[in-house]
């Protein structure tokens, strides 16, 4: 196993723990850099299956719960990761994100289970026999059930035993991580106040809809302290993860010196009228994170679309196209978030995600298309851009809204769990392989 660990990285990391500055292939031509990482992304709780010590289980299972569905099977991801990282390289990909589930790895306080993670090993190796960068998640939104049951990132000891999972973690999979990223998105709970949700109560924005969903759920379990990520009161969680993020890294690279940031939402703010709050969104939502970001190894962005800010949150132009999940369907919101988040940070980004939801694939294609003519002009423009990571592998549980939204570059029969290949799937894959569009 260790043999597997050395010589595979796409990318390494000079002996300081800088990134090496990125060469240029072919300059503005339609090449990308030399090893830019090609690849799709997935999270355990979306994909896995019965994913039990969770918060997000049960969660799914409360009554009056938000959630369209429970994610019960998934994509049995769990079982059938060798075939489904198998494909991601017969497609021509290099790279494969993914995350460890907590609740999993340490699903009683205090309790680490081997098994489990010699089960993220074995998906680890895999990855290498195949080829393929494996970047991973220590945190993608969900939690164990009893850290929810302690008041989650409310809880002021979360930091530490955040950091603590993530050491034990390092400890056994560190030698097969390329890139770390410590949380997934943990900018969401301040961007929900941003966010138009279209069946809210009136006055009620999605920030007021999750802390009543904390409220009710705190009843029904009868447990005074409970909370989660996206349910959290969003001033504490942002000051326990912002501290959680540094002790966690600096627990990871006791153990390994392995390239360490997080990844953020970013939608494409655009500033509409004299009156726009643009700016002041940009500054409360991502600025602590891209603060914090500068002294990272990298920036994972990951957008979906833009959002035109007046002195409030505008909704997408009349008659513009909508995707599966009422975002309009603007490409070219990826060039935008990524210099942006470049400029603000100095460190090398990656694209952690981008996508859509949609079941008209022909859609998919073209917002890869022009996503990526987009991520061109910035790296040809001297944007250090290390990778493009599309969201997603799999259609999978796409958290409240359940499986109806597809984002997958491979469409899932759930009930054989058949798996079948979408022309975008072989356009990303053959993109990949040419290492130009
Ligand atoms: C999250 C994913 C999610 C995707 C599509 C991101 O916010 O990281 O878990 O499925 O967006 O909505």
């Amino acid at each position: 196993m260790a043999a597997l660990a050395v010589g595979t990285f796409h990318q390494g990391f000079a002996a300081n723990g800088n990134p090496p500055s990125n060469v240029l292939s072919s300059g503005a031509g339609q090449g990308f850099p030399a090893k830019f990482l090609w690849g799709a992304a997935t999270a355990a709780h979306q994909v896995e299956g019965n994913n039990i010590n969770s918060d997000t289980w049960l969660l799914e299972r409360a009554p009056n719960t938000m959630y369209q569905e429970p994610s019960g099977d998934a994509c049995d991801h769990y079982h059938l990761y060798e075939q489904d990282i198998s494909q991601l390289a017969d497609l021509g990909c290099n790279a494969y994100r993914f995350s460890i589930e907590w609740a999993r790895i340490e699903p009683e306080k205090g309790f680490f289970s081997r098994a489990e993670l010699e089960h993220y090993r074995r998906m680890l190796e895999v990855c290498h026999k195949r080829g393929l960068t494996p970047l991973i998640t220590y945190s993608h939104f969900t939690l164990p059930r009893w850290f929810a049951y302690q008041g989650a990132w409310e809880n002021p000891e979360s930091a530490d035993l955040f950091a603590r999972y993530c050491d034990k973690a390092t400890r056994h999979l560190g030698d097969l991580i390329a890139y770390g990223a410590t949380f997934n998105e943990p900018d969401i709970p301040y961007l929900f106040h941003w966010i138009n949700f279209p069946n809210a109560p009136v006055g009620m924005d999605l920030a007021g809809i999750m802390a009543a969903q904390k409220s009710a759920l705190r009843q029904y379990l009868n447990a005074p302290q409970f909370s989660g990520f996206l349910i959290g009161d969003a001033v504490k969680t942002r000051e326990n993860m912002m501290a959680a993020h540094t002790k966690a890294k600096a627990a990871i690279k006791s153990v390994k010196n392995i390239p360490v940031g997080l990844t953020l939402a970013m939608e494409d703010d655009q500033a509409e009228g004299v009156d726009s709050r643009a700016a002041e969104k940009q500054a409360d939502v991502y600025g602590p994170w891209l603060n914090l970001a500068k002294s990272d190894d990298f920036v994972g962005v990951q957008t979906y679309t833009r959002s035109r800010i007046g002195a409030k949150t505008l909704p997408a132009p009349q008659g513009a196209e909508l995707t599966q999940m009422g975002y309009e369907f603007y490409p070219e919101a990826l060039e935008h978030t990524v210099r942006y988040a470049a400029k603000e940070t100095g460190v090398p980004v990656i694209v952690t995600e981008n996508g859509i939801a949609t079941e008209d694939d022909t859609r998919r294609v073209e917002y890869i298309h022009r996503a990526l003519a987009g991520l061109k002009h910035c790296i040809d423009d001297g944007v250090d851009v290390r990778g493009y990571i599309h969201w997603s592998l799999l259609d999978n549980f796409e958290w409240i809204f359940g499986y109806r939204p597809k984002f997958g570059l491979i469409a899932v029969d759930r009930e054989t769990q058949k798996r079948t290949v979408k022309p975008s799937a072989i356009l990303l894959g053959k993109i990949a392989k040419n290492n130009s569009l």
